[in-house]
C-alpha cells in the first residue's frame, strides 16, 4: 500500500462513506476495524435515512423545514455555540438530498419508502420496500462495492489504541491487532469510530450516572473519545445521550440489558404506545418527550430499569411495516392478537383515537399524522399486533466537536490538523435531541465530507 494512503478508524457508515469517497478520489485506504466483523451499530439500523426534498417523498416540503426541525429538536443545547451549531445542521440538512440521491444512484440501495418519524413536521426517513432493514441494504451495498476496489485495505480485529501527532500535527496512528503486537499506521485519519452508548460502565457512568441500570440498544463496547482528548480534541454534549423509548422487552428473556429496538417506524406507519390500556402521549413527539412522559412514571423493575408500555398496531399499519413487524413475531418479541387481550380500556382508548384518525374528535395529545391506521370501528375481537417495550439507552449525541469540514477542533476555532471526524463519535449537530434517521444521515453527510476533505488534504501536501 501506498505511502500517501489515508487511514480511516471504524467500519459503520460514517467509516464506510469515508472510505468510499476516498476511493472515488483513487487515494487509497486502510481501514481499521475493532470487531470481528465490519458494519458497527450502522448495520443494525432499523427505520432509515432521512433526505428532503426527494422525489420518494409523498409531500413536498418547504426548503428550510428540515433544518427547522432539527433546530427544533436539539432544543436548550441551540443556546450554546449557537452560531457554530447551525453552520452543522444547515449542513447535514442542505446535504440530506444528495446523501439519498449517492446511495441511490452511485450505491445501487433502494430508498424508495418514506415514513414519518417523531418530531419531524414531514415524511422523510427513506428505506427499501423490501426485507432487508436499512442499515444492513446500505452498510452490505456499501462494503460490497469497497471490496472491489483494490485500493482498500479493510483490517478487522484492529483496534486503534493511540492518535499519533509531531508538532501537534496528526500523523497517524497506532493500532493493535489479534497478536497483541502494537504497531504503527502514518498517514491523515479518519476517525469514526462510533458513540459510547454501549460504555455502561466507563464514559456512560461518568456523564450520565443517572442512567445507570437502563438497559441498552448497544453492544458492549468502549467508548473513544479519550483517544481524542489525549490529542488535543474538544468535546461537547457528552451529557446529551438519547434514551429512545421503545426497546422490546422480550418476555422470554425480559431481564437482559441489551435489546432489541422497536423501530420508530411501526409509530411512524400509525402505531400507538399504551400504559396500563391508555394512550399517554403523542406517539410522533421527539424521542426525549416520549421517553419522559413514560419515565416521569414509576418504573415496572429496577434492575434493569423498566416499564411496561405496549405498542400497537392495526392490521393497516401492520401491512405499512410488514417486514418489520414479521421478523418481531420471529423473534418473539410481537404476536398478532385481538383488542380483548390487551386489558381493560384499550377498546376505548383505541376507540378514541379511530376518531381521531377519522377527524371525528382531535386527537387529545395532539398527534396529527396517523400513517396507515385504518381501524375505525374497534370491536373486542379486532386483530392487532401488540409487543412490549421500554425506553433504552440508545445514542449519544456529544462526541468530538467538528466544523462544516468534518475537521476534528481543539477548540471553537482551530482544528487539530491531520484529524477528521465522522459520525456518532462526533458531537453538537444533534444538540439535545436527536431526530430519528438523522444520525445515517450524519454519517454519509460527513462521512463523505471528510473523505473529500483528505482528498484535498493529500493532494495539497503531495
Ligand atoms: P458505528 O456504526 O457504531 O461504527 C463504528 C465502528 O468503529 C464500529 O464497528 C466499532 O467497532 C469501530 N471502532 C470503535 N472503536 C474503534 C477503535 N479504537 N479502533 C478501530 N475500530 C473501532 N440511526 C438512523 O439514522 N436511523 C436508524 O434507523 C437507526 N436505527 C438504529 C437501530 C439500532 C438498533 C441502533 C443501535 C442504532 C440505530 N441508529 C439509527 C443509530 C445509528 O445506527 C448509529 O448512530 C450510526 O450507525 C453510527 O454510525 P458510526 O459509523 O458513527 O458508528
Ligand atoms: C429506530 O428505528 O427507531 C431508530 C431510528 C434512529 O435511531 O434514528
Amino acid at each position: 500500500m501506498s505511502a500517501r494512503h489515508a487511514i480511516v478508524v471504524g467500519s459503520g457508515l460514517a467509516g464506510l462513506s469515508a472510505a468510499s469517497q476516498l476511493l472515488s478520489h483513487r487515494v487509497p485506504v486502510i481501514l481499521l476495524e475493532r470487531a470481528a466483523k465490519p458494519g458497527g451499530n450502522s448495520i443494525k439500523a432499523s427505520s432509515g435515512i432521512n433526505g428532503a426534498p426527494t422525489s420518494y417523498q409523498p409531500v413536498a416540503e418547504p426548503l428550510d423545514a428540515f433544518y427547522l426541525d432539527t433546530v427544533r429538536s436539539a432544543g436548550l443545547a441551540m443556546k450554546t455555540l449557537t452560531a457554530h451549531r447551525e453552520q452543522l445542521i444547515d449542513t447535514l440538512t442542505e446535504h440530506s438530498a444528495s446523501a439519498i440521491h449517492w446511495l441511490v444512484q452511485d450505491k445501487g440501495v433502494d430508498l424508495s419508502k418514506v415514513a414519518q418519524l417523531g418530531g419531524h413536521s414531514y415524511a422523510r426517513t427513506h428505506r427499501g420496500k423490501g426485507q432487508a432493514p436499512p442499515g444492513f441494504a446500505i452498510v452490505s451495498a456499501l462494503l460490497k462495492n469497497l471490496k472491489e476496489n483494490p485500493l482498500l485495505e479493510l483490517r478487522t480485529s484492529c483496534s486503534v489504541t493511540k492518535v499519533l501527532q509531531s508538532s501537534q500535527r496528526v500523523t497517524g496512528v497506532e493500532y493493535e491487532c489479534e497478536d497483541g503486537q502494537k504497531k504503527e499506521l502514518h498517514g491523515p485519519v479518519i476517525f469514526a469510530s462510533g458513540g459510547f452508548g454501549g460504555d455502561a460502565h466507563g464514559l456512560l457512568a461518568q456523564y450520565r450516572p443517572d442512567l445507570n441500570g437502563y438497559p441498552s440498544t448497544n453492544d458492549p463496547r468502549p467508548g473513544t473519545q479519550p483517544i481524542l482528548t489525549a490529542a488535543g480534541a474538544k468535546l461537547i454534549d457528552m451529557d446529551q445521550v438519547q434514551v429512545h423509548p421503545t426497546g422490546f422487552v422480550d418476555l422470554a428473556s425480559p431481564d437482559t440489558p441489551l435489546k432489541f429496538l422497536a423501530a420508530e417506524v411501526l409509530r411512524g406507519e400509525g402505531g400507538i404506545l399504551l400504559i396500563d390500556g391508555e394512550r399517554f402521549v403523542n406517539e410522533l413527539d421527539t424521542r426525549e418527550h416520549v421517553t419522559n412522559a413514560i419515565t416521569s412514571r414509576p418504573a415496572t423493575s429496577d434492575s434493569p430499569k423498566q416499564w411496561t408500555v405496549q405498542v400497537v398496531l392495526d392490521e393497516a399499519t401492520y401491512n405499512a411495516a410488514k417486514s418489520h413487524v414479521d421478523f418481531y413475531i420471529f423473534k418473539g418479541l410481537m404476536k398478532k392478537t385481538t383488542i380483548a387481550e390487551l386489558g381493560p380500556n384499550a377498546q376505548e382508548t383505541i376507540e378514541r383515537y379511530a376518531n381521531a384518525v377519522n377527524e371525528t374528535l382531535k386527537d387529545p395529545f395532539g398527534r396529527t399524522s396517523f400513517a396507515n391506521w385504518a381501524l375505525k370501528d374497534p370491536k373486542l375481537d379486532s386483530v392487532v399486533y401488540v409487543g412490549i417495550v421500554t425506553p433504552v439507552v440508545h445514542f449519544t449525541m456529544g462526541g468530538v466537536l467538528i466544523n462544516q469540514k468534518a475537521e476534528v477542533l481543539q477548540d471553537d476555532q482551530k482544528h487539530i490538523e491531520g484529524l477528521w471526524g465522522a459520525g456518532e463519535v462526533t458531537g453538537g449537530v444533534h444538540g439535545g435531541n436527536r431526530l430519528g434517521g438523522s444520525s445515517l444521515l450524519e454519517c454519509v453527510v460527513f462521512g463523505r465530507i471528510a473523505g473529500n476533505q483528505v482528498a484535498e488534504f493529500l493532494k495539497e501536501t503531495s
